[in-house]
Parts: C-alpha cells; sequence; structure tokens
C-alpha cells in the first residue's frame, strides 16, 4: 500500500516590534546561499561581506546590492555594528573568526564542520557563553522540506526507539577543488567524513534526538585520490572514503559512510534510514542531485505499509530565516554549537580509531 502523506510546515510570526536584524557574511563561495537564505527572512537586512578575493567580492556585492565591503573580516568586524555574522570560510578559519565575531557582539552562524576538531569547538562554545552569545551550526540537511516532515513525525511518536541506522554520502568521483584547500589536512581537517559525512551524521543524530555517544569504530582509505594526486601532482593528504560504527549509551547503532570517490552506481548517493520499534524511514536524494524524498514503512494488524511523505517545499525555510526568527523572539535556535560539538567529537573519534585500528570510547563534554 502507498499512501501519501501531506505535511504542513508552518512558519512562525515575525519579531511583533519590528526590530531587524544587521547581518555580515564571512566567505563568499557558500556564503551566497547564506545570503539567500538570511534574504527570506523580512526582518533581516544583509548590510556588509567580507572575502580576500576581491573579484568575489565585487560581484557578490552588486548581485545583492550590498552596500559595505570589506576585504578582512576584521574590518568588518571593527567597523560594522552588526547583530548576527555568518562564518563560511575554509575550515581552519572557523574558530578564530567566530571568536573575533562573538569580541564584536555578535551571534554567529557557522559553516560545517563546526571546526578542525572537538578542542577547537569547545573553545567556541565557551566563548559563546563568556560573551552571552549564540552559536549555531549550519547542518542545512534538516531544513529540506522532507527532514522537517520526518522530525515531525518522529516527534509525534510514530517509530518508537530508534535502535540502528545507517546514514551515506558517497559520490562516484566528486573531489571539490582538487589540489584546493578542501583536500589538505592543515585547511580542512580531513576529507569526505568531515565535509559530507558531517551532515548525514548530523541528520541521523537530530532525528534520533542526538543521544550519547559512546564509541566509535573507524576506517579511511584513499586509494582513487591518491593515486589521482600522485598522476597530477595536485595536493591531497586526507582520505577520499571513511567507515564507521558508532554506539551510543541507550544501545543504539549507526553506521557512517562518506565518500568523494568511491567505485559505485551513482555519481551521488545520499541516504538516511532509521529502523525504531514501532517503524522505520528513509530519506534519500532523488535522481543523483539536491532533491530529497522521505517514506515511513510499518506494519499494523498484519499488513506492512509504506507511506510517502510529501510536504510542500514552499514551506521549508532556510536555517537562517529559523535562526533570525529564534533571535528575533528570543527563542532556542535550532543546531545549536553543543550539537555541533557532539558531531566534531564523533568524527575525531572516527579518525582517531581508523589511525589506531582500535575501538575509541568518547567522552563526552559537550552533551548535558
Ligand atoms: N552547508 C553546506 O551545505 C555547505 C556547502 C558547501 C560548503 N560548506 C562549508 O562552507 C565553508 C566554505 O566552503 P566553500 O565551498 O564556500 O569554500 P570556497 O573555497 O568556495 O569559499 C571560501 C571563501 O572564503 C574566503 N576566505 C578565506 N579566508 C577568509 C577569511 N579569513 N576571511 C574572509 N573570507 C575568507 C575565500 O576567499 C573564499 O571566497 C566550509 O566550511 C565548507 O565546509 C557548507
Amino acid at each position: 500500500m502507498n499512501d501519501n502523506y501531506q505535511v504542513e510546515v508552518k512558519a512562525a510570526p515575525a519579531a511583533a516590534d519590528g526590530r531587524r536584524l544587521r547581518v555580515g557574511v564571512i566567505g563568499l563561495g557558500i556564503g551566497r546561499l547564506h545570503i539567500e537564505g538570511w534574504l527570506q527572512h523580512p526582518n533581516v537586512d544583509v548590510v556588509a561581506i567580507a572575502d580576500p578575493d576581491l573579484e568575489r567580492l565585487a560581484k557578490v556585492g552588486d548581485q545583492f546590492s550590498i552596500p559595505a565591503r570589506y576585504d578582512s573580516a576584521e574590518a568588518m568586524l571593527a567597523a560594522e555594528q552588526l547583530d548576527v555574522v555568518s562564518v563560511c570560510t575554509p575550515n581552519k578559519y572557523h574558530k578564530a573568526l567566530t571568536l573575533a565575531a562573538f569580541d564584536a557582539g555578535c551571534h554567529v552562524l557557522c559553516e560545517k564542520p563546526m571546526a578542525m576538531n572537538a578542542t577547537e569547538g569547545r573553545e567556541m562554545l565557551e566563548a559563546a557563553r563568556r560573551a552571552g552569545k549564540r552559536l549555531m551550526i549550519n547542518f542545512s540537511y534538516r531544513f529540506s522540506a522532507q527532514s522537517r516532515a520526518l522530525k515531525a513525525q518522529v516527534d509525534a511518536g510514530r517509530f518508537g526507539d530508534f535502535y540502528f541506522g545507517r546514514t551515506v554520502w558517497h559520490r562516484r568521483r566528486g573531489m571539490p577543488g582538487f589540489g584546493g584547500w578542501f583536500g589538505t589536512k592543515a585547511l580542512a581537517g580531513g576529507g569526505p567524513l568531515i565535509d559530507l559525512g558531517v551532515h548525514r551524521l548530523d541528520l541521523a543524530l537530530w532525528l534520533m534526538g542526538y543521544p550519547k555517544p559512546t564509541w566509535v569504530m573507524g576506517s579511511t582509505y584513499d586509494p582513487i585520490a591518491r593515486e589521482l594526486a600522485e598522476r597530477s601532482g595536485k595536493a591531497f593528504d586526507v582520505e577520499d572514503l571513511a567507515a564507521a560504527l558508532i554506539r551510543f549509551d541507550n544501545g543504539a547503532t549507526l553506521a557512517l559512510e562518506a565518500s568523494w570517490a568511491a567505485n559505485i552506481r551513482e555519481a551521488e548517493l545520499m541516504e538516511t534510514r532509521l529502523l525504531g520499534t514501532k517503524a522505520g524511514l528513509l530519506q534519500h536524494n532523488l535522481n543523483e542531485g539536491y532533491t530529497f524524498d522521505a517514506h515511513i514503512f510499518m506494519e499494523q494488524d498484519g499488513a506492512q505499509f509504506d507511506m510517502h511523505l510529501n510536504p510542500s517545499a514552499a514551506q521549508a525555510h532556510s536555517a537562517m530565516h529559523d535562526y533570525a526568527e529564534a533571535i528575533l523572539n528570543e527563542r532556542p535556535h535550532p543546531a545549536p554549537g553543543e550539537e555541533g560539538l557532539i558531531v566534531m567529537e564523533i568524527l575525531d573519534a572516527i579518525y582517531a580509531s581508523a589511525r589506531s585500528g582500535e575501538p575509541v570510547r568518547i567522552g563526552s563534554t559537550a552533551h548535558g
């Protein structure tokens, strides 16, 4: 049986007092999508941008008619009275720029991964607490209509307790900017695990209710990228595939896989399956691209049912929209830095396990 299920995602009202947020964006690669995401909110003005790449700065400034353009983030933070800053630079600079933004009195929306490792992530959270400012991580895949619809079903208790899951993002060949910062450990902190795996890990953890991780067994490999780097003389010193098994204190287990290069059928495969005591879920990409679908599988009265979630895409807002909404209405924001830190602790443990060949216990300080 196939059942279409229409789910409404309602927008919360904007701040009643008409207050507006002044936003600045640092780094204008994915930062361009942040500008679009911020502009979804009627009470947000993107007033300043910063990037040392002057060509990008001019192009993006013109595209969005942004008046104040800076070749350094520090100059922007010193000159502008900003309420919120998006940090969208290579991973190595996330921590320093987040700390600088807190010093300038701003809330921060930091791109994923939160930082190069959990030690840096912890420093960022401590700085947020000291400054009395908010830190949100842009786990953007939570904000699709399908992810939101699944989360509403989880919150309604449809699945019972999740006990096993598998969450993956594989690419047949898709190393971002081969030879650039993504494949350089000193700038990125790691390869597809920290780049792509981080999204699918967060999505699964968020749907599972962020259980406390206890043990990790991980492996990393680089046969395809290493051979290509040697042949082309390009820099590449991270993995091209990572796989891990994560165990939680409630007994649940999650398998995580991520790759930029793997000999598989699909060009791009994103898939999260979670099995609960009452039902299972699947969220996956369509046509090897960046649109998504979601399903629920269950058994009732001796019959097996498949339910197809069919939410309205128009009602899914950006992460930036929801952050603005939380700040303006003084409500808790989604994807808080504390969850970003748990993700970093798991990623650190996977890399440590891959190095040692042994399981690694996680001593989470982020988890309440
Ligand atoms: N949420 C998502 O889906 C998503 C997608 C892509 C990238 N990202 C993340 O966003 C970040 C940036 O990735 P990208 O793809 O945009 O990279 P990119 O290389 O395309 O762009 C980074 C930009 O930052 C600028 N920059 C570097 N150092 C800077 C500094 N100190 N101050 C100001 N600007 C600086 C660079 O000049 C460049 O224009 C990474 O952390 C990446 O993981 C997230």
